[in-house]
């Protein structure tokens, strides 16, 4: 399928219009940055690797009943997805302190949590993304309370379906970040992508991590880590 007038640009992908009225084709960039844009650089075929990442992701929770904006891989680093409207928030789920949390409740990065932690950040890159809390999103107009019930419950049960898949290659699922958008028919869907971008993932056993915090954090062997990733869950 052919790619169209260019509707967007972000940080990591390009998203284009198509032949087709209801759908977009997204294009994912080796581009990488991290806080907020202040760190810039370049993960060699990151685009091809969070592409099929991000489509195999999608199909383990649709195959669960979780409706995405997924619809079909066109090539190496496209995608065919759904049109959708992205709601303005980042849904951010835990299993482990790591990353902004260690630093704001003053625990150690690998403590298990006691009970899984689900937050709600501002999406919006001027304000560096702030965390905001469910009464904020409501009075901001971004989401009425039955709809963030809703992406809550959704994360929570992609958080069990991902776990569950990921524990058997090995992986520890430490945290990630959703999007949820509403199609023109009005239905809330995931959307964006599932990726090493978007989410921690630490060797189970050596807890070695495996994910964009070795670009974040100058840790080396960042893209054998997206690699890595891509490998152990293309194993049956
Ligand atoms: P944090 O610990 O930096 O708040 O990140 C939590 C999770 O969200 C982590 O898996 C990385 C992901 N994330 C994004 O996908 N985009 C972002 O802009 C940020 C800050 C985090
Ligand atoms: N994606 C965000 C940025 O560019 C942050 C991150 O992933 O760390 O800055």
């Amino acid at each position: 399928m052919q790619k169209g007038r260019m509707i967007y640009e972000g940080k990591a992908k390009r998203v284009y219009e198509c032949e087709r009225d209801d759908a977009y084709i997204v294009e994912f960039k080796d581009d990488a940055t991290a806080f907020n844009g202040q760190k810039k650089g370049s993960i060699a075929k990151k685009g091809q690797y969070n592409n099929a990442i991000s489509a195999i992701f999608f199909d383990w929770v649709q195959k669960e009943g979780i409706v995405t904006h997924y619809l079909d891989t066109l090539s190496e680093r496209e995608m065919l997805v759904k049109k959708v409207r992205i709601i303005p928030v980042e849904v951010v789920t835990r299993n482990v302190v790591a990353g902004t949390l260690a630093k704001r409740v003053g625990l150690a990065e690998g403590v298990e949590l006691a009970q899984t932690v689900v937050e709600f950040y501002l999406k919006d890159d001027e304000l560096g993304d702030p965390l905001i809390n469910r009464s904020h999103a409501v009075a901001l107009g971004i989401a009425t309370r039955e709809e963030l019930d809703h992406l809550e419950e959704t994360a929570l049960k992609i958080n069990r379906i991902l776990r569950n898949h990921l524990n058997d290659k090995g992986l520890l699922l430490v945290d990630f970040k959703l999007e949820f958008g509403v199609t023109q028919e009005g239905e809330i869907v995931l959307a964006d992508e599932i990726s090493p971008d978007t989410c921690r993932f630490w060797d189970a056993q050596t807890k070695e991590k495996l994910d964009k915090d070795r670009f974040r954090r100058d840790l080396g062997r960042v893209e054998e880590a997206y690699q890595e990733i891509l490998q152990r869950i293309q194993q049956e």
